[in-house]
């Protein structure tokens, strides 16, 4: 019994860990002015060192910003501007990007191959490594599930692929992904961002 009411905690805890703040999506825009600049006006960066925010599950980049800023995720451009946003500029500026669309991202013919290699292990893992399916929490079709589990369609494989290497070799601290990571080889990972990133 005690054991079921502590589960039921947690799970409380988990789905209310975000939305403190119930974000303004037209707040978040005028507070994202200094976010233009690298991941788009609206959320669709034009350069793949740059992730895009657009469509992101609710929740997430409001968490992301918030580990940014404790310093729980590194990196040095990230940390600087997360620093000044207090938790209701970084729920409102969750609820902006939320909203918007992410353009769908299409594949060379040359890539199909590769990605086709991606796609075994997105939908089905590797049970042999006890690498389990991607879809599981990013969704079927990429989507994530709010409001912990990214959206991973239509971002660049570039950045999908450096995000794996970083949650492989540890710089990018990943309780879940570190572990999964650390059993991908490079290959793999470069197919899976390839297929990931032309989910539809
Ligand atoms: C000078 C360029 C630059 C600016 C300006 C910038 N970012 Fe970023 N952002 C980056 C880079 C580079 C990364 C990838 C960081 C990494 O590799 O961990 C990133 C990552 C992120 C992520 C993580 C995305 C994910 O999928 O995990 C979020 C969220 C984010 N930025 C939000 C913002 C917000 C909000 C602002 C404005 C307040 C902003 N950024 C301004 C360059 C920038
Ligand atoms: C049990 C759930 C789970 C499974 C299974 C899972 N992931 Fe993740 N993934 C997460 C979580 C949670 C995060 C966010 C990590 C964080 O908050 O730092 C994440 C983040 C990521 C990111 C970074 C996205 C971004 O915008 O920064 C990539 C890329 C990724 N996962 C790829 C994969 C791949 C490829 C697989 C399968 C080999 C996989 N994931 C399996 C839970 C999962």
């Amino acid at each position: 019994m005690n054991r079921l009411v502590s589960i039921f905690a947690a799970i409380v805890m988990i789905s209310t860990s975000h939305g403190v703040f119930a974000g303004d999506p037209a707040a978040g825009q005028t507070k994202a002015q200094s976010c233009v600049a690298c991941h788009g006006a609206d959320g669709n960066s034009t350069n793949s060192g740059f992730p895009s925010l657009a469509g992101q599950v609710p929740g997430y980049i409001e968490g992301q910003l918030a580990a940014f800023k404790s310093g729980k995720r590194a990196n040095a451009i990230m940390m600087g501007m997360a620093q000044p946003l207090s938790p209701e500029d970084m729920a409102d500026i969750d609820a902006w990007y939320a909203s918007q669309t992410i353009t769908p991202r299409s594949i060379s013919e040359a890539q199909v191959e590769i990605a086709t290699q991606g796609e075994a292990i997105y939908r089905g893992g590797l049970a042999s490594l006890s690498v389990p399916a991607c879809m599981a929490c990013h969704g079927p079709a990429g989507h994530g599930i709010p409001s912990n589990f990214p959206r991973v369609a239509g971002q660049w494989p570039e950045y999908l692929e450096a995000q794996l290497l970083a949650f492989k070799s540890g710089e990018r601290a990943g309780k879940i992904m570190g572990p999964i990571a650390h059993r991908l080889t490079n290959d793999q990972i470069n197919a899976l961002a390839i297929y990931m990133a032309a989910l539809q």
